[in-house]
């Protein structure tokens, strides 16, 4: 008899970013003529940058001729692309990252929602809450939260964001071996500061714990104070691993191309207590299960660091930041609370006590604004929507001035 696996009974019905798009789509089919605008999930909506489309079409012609031509590529990805990660990326900043530490991949959301496979299944894991989803439901799919109760589930310690501690969780005051953080975050949009991150690093090494990293948004990050790495903290190579996105930066959502960095350094335990290194077994986990990402989706990725590369992305990127200044101007005149925005595209809202479905609907119903209700990252997201600064400035616009309408 096959038998499934149990802890899939344990996930909520269905993933957030898919029950958000069943309601839209049903909300669409009942009125058709509805021009609805689409501030919920985080995805793009301006082209590839120029410098990246060119790359990716020489690529493709270099499939066309036998002389040039690219079956497999290196399970790591390619060189060309792992060396200007680690030159632009990390070693411009002082982050001493080698090409060599560098995973290439075809998505954030793979990686971080794989990476907890290398683990045993009784570690304690700190969540934050809010939280994208990703972290929380593979770990609840490998049987590692236990039963639920009022949303919570028995063995994931979390780690609560809320307005009081501007959404930078404190550090958890029982033992845990597994930490998740995202700055900048999604959902809040709010940014750690080198002080703050340098207590979480220094927090790990106390647990013997590891911090996965998930920087898909920094990009977005204008003060310069701010970190752009974890590696940026000294020592951090032993106890982080981190995930990097071209989706956000420049437009890849669709095309899929991303990277983790695992250091050669970072560790967990054995059994017996012994450190092991965790590059060799995620080295094992992604030739034994993934076979990379095509070639010229990596070239229209190297284009990214090229001269005009780096133009095309800021403005796409200022751009984005615009709307979301638009977004929380709006915030500001109808007084609503917000954080985020800043050095993010995401805008998390407080309702003024309406419930965050309730208050979805609504904007669904009366503005024909899609938001992601801030109830769908945890129990701490109660109260709040998510507002996405991922639209064209006229949609962006429009959409203001329906909330001011309704408001
Ligand atoms: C989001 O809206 O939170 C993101 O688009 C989800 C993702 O990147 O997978």
């Amino acid at each position: 008899m096959i038998r499934i696996n149990e802890n899939y009974n344990q996930l909520k019905a269905s993933y957030l970013f898919l029950e958000i798009a069943n309601k839209v789509a049903q909300f669409q089919s009942e009125n058709t003529d509805a021009d609805i605008i689409r501030l919920g999930i985080g995805d793009v909506t301006k082209t590839l940058p120029p410098a990246c489309i060119s790359a990716f079409h020489n690529g493709v012609e270099e499939l066309s001729s036998e002389s040039t031509f690219k079956g497999y590529g290196p399970y790591n990805g390619y060189a060309f692309l792992r060396e200007k990660i680690a030159q632009e990326d990390f070693q411009k900043r002082g982050a001493d990252i080698d090409a060599d530490e560098i995973f290439i991949s075809d998505g954030s959301k793979c990686d971080t929602g794989n990476f907890q496979e290398l683990f045993a299944n009784d570690i304690t894991i700190a969540i934050p809450d809010p939280v994208y989803p990703v972290y929380l439901d593979t770990n609840i799919m490998a049987g590692r939260a236990g039963d639920s109760k009022n949303g919570r589930y028995k063995n994931i310690v979390y780690l609560d964001g809320t307005m009081e501690n501007g959404f930078i969780p404190q550090l958890p005051s029982k033992p845990v071996d597994l930490i998740y953080l995202c700055f900048p975050n999604n959902p809040t949009g709010a940014v750690i500061t080198k002080s703050q991150l340098k207590e979480w690093v220094g927090f790990a090494k106390e647990q013997k714990a590891l911090i996965l990293f998930d920087a898909a948004y920094e990009a977005f990050i204008r003060d310069e104070t701010l970190p752009h790495s974890i590696f940026e903290i000294e020592g951090a190579k032993e106890v982080a691993v981190e995930f990097r996105s071209f989706s956000k930066t420049a437009g890849f959502t669709g095309t899929r191309c991303a990277y983790t960095i695992v250091p050669k350094e970072c560790v967990a335990y054995n059994e017996s207590g012994s450190k092991q290194l965790l590059h060799p077994l995620w080295q094992r986990r992604q030739s034994t299960k993934f076979n990379g990402v095509s070639y010229p989706v990596q070239k229209a990725a190297e284009a990214v660091y090229s001269s005009e590369g780096k133009v095309q992305i800021k403005q796409r990127i200022d751009d984005y930041l615009l709307n979301a200044r638009i977004i929380c101007k709006t915030m500001d005149d109808l007084k609503l609370n917000y954080v985020g925005g800043k050095n993010s595209p995401y805008i998390w809202i407080h309702g003024n006590g309406r419930d965050s479905w309730d208050f979805f609907d609504m904007l669904l119903k009366k503005a024909q604004i899609v938001c992601t209700p801030g109830k769908g990252f945890g129990q701490c997201g109660e109260g709040y929507i998510r507002i996405s600064a991922f639209n064209s400035r006229e949609n962006v616009q429009s959409a203001m001035e329906r909330m001011k309408k309704i408001l």
